[in-house]
């Protein structure tokens, strides 16, 4: 089984103003992210983390290098990233510079091969300058990701040359195995306990399941979620149509991740799960456990309002947000 963690929209480096759905408290980022870790500690079996974007408030030095020291798991962290990294012209320069391990193979599009499942990162862009948001807000993707996409399809699992590593701590230490060999394209950065998946070598087989995260929400938040009369948080039909596009080069695509609106939803049309996640720094710090296996798919929201040690406030007049069961859950199986 493949157990990963999907969070987003952390903003770290914000104040107590801009965008939010239930109230953040920037000064206590760095605790909530570290009971996050504590989580982790405990499970004792989750491979990675993925963060859906937003990862920090607005780029700069300062706010990438803090993400990093905060981001500093004890499982390989990887970002997607989202509209609030990439507020200046050279924000994707800044963060392959200063956060490298976020980024498999030092590039913002990859693939994480997992011997469960295979995990397309696709950054959606936001306007004609790529890698870049100002102020428009217009999610699509280029050319050169369709052909990404299109080659890591053909590729076999052996040949991934991505992060084709998981967890094993029975096995190796700090990215080596017993022999004291390391393991050169593991590419965790955070931690040691990663080693080459011998099934996944072995097993030329594609995964039965793929999964696309990008940053923007594709489906919307339906207007039964929130009460309102229409969906909100509706992106324009031609994003919507270009990620049926991907979905059609990988039809084993069941599932597309994002974050952007800090609400958790779960829209499934055409058998295609669209799950966004709710802010891990807002009330009451959620994120989504993904458990994989050869027959199933299970993704479970959790709070980390339970461990935390200050005093915060839930909007009570904005339970949509953390969503109905249906919203917060999945659970998808097929035949071996
Ligand atoms: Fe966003």
């Amino acid at each position: 089984m493949t157990r990963f963690i999907f969070i987003a929209d952390t903003h770290c480096g914000s104040t107590e103003k801009g965008y939010q759905q239930q109230k953040r408290y920037p000064d206590n980022i760095p605790g909530i992210i570290e009971k996050l870790d504590d989580w982790i500690r405990q499970d004792a079996s989750i491979d990675f983390v993925l963060h859906g974007g937003d990862m920090i408030d607005f780029t700069s030095k300062e706010n990438i290098l803090n993400a990093v020291k905060f981001f500093s798991l004890s499982v390989p962290v990887y970002l997607c990233l989202g509209n609030h990294d990439l507020t200046k012209e050279d924000a994707l320069d800044m963060w392959l510079t200063y956060a490298p391990s976020f980024f498999p193979e030092g590039k913002p599009n990859y693939v994480i091969r997992h011997k469960d499942i295979t995990v397309y990162v696709i950054p959606n862009h936001w306007c004609e300058h790529p890698y870049y948001w100002e102020e428009e807000l217009f999610p699509h993707f280029r050319e050169e990701q369709f052909e990404f996409i299109t080659n890591e399809v053909k590729r076999p699992n052996k040949q991934s040359g991505n992060t084709d590593c998981y967890r094993n701590t029975n096995c190796c230490q700090n990215g080596s195995n017993q022999d004291g060999y390391n393991y050169g394209s593991c590419n965790q950065g955070n931690s040691g306990n990663f080693h080459h998946d011998n099934e996944t070598e072995q097993n030329n087989e594609k995964n039965n399941i793929s999964i696309l995260c990008t940053h923007g929400i594709v489906a919307g938040v339906p207007a039964e979620q929130t009460g309102y009369e229409t969906d909100i948080h509706v992106p324009p039909e031609s994003f919507r149509n270009e990620v049926k596009e991907i979905i059609m080069l990988d039809p084993r695509i069941k599932c597309v991740l994002s974050g952007h609106s800090h609400i958790n939803t779960n829209v499934r049309r055409d058998g295609v799960y669209y799950v966004t996640a709710s802010s891990l720094t807002e009330v009451p710090f959620e994120f989504k456990l993904i458990e994989v296996d050869s027959t199933m798919l299970k993704i479970s929201t959790i709070p980390l309002a339970p461990y935390v040690s200050f005093s915060y406030e839930y909007n009570y007049d904005r339970t949509y947000v953390q969503g109905r069961e249906k919203d917060r859950m999945v659970i998808y199986k097929w035949e071996k």
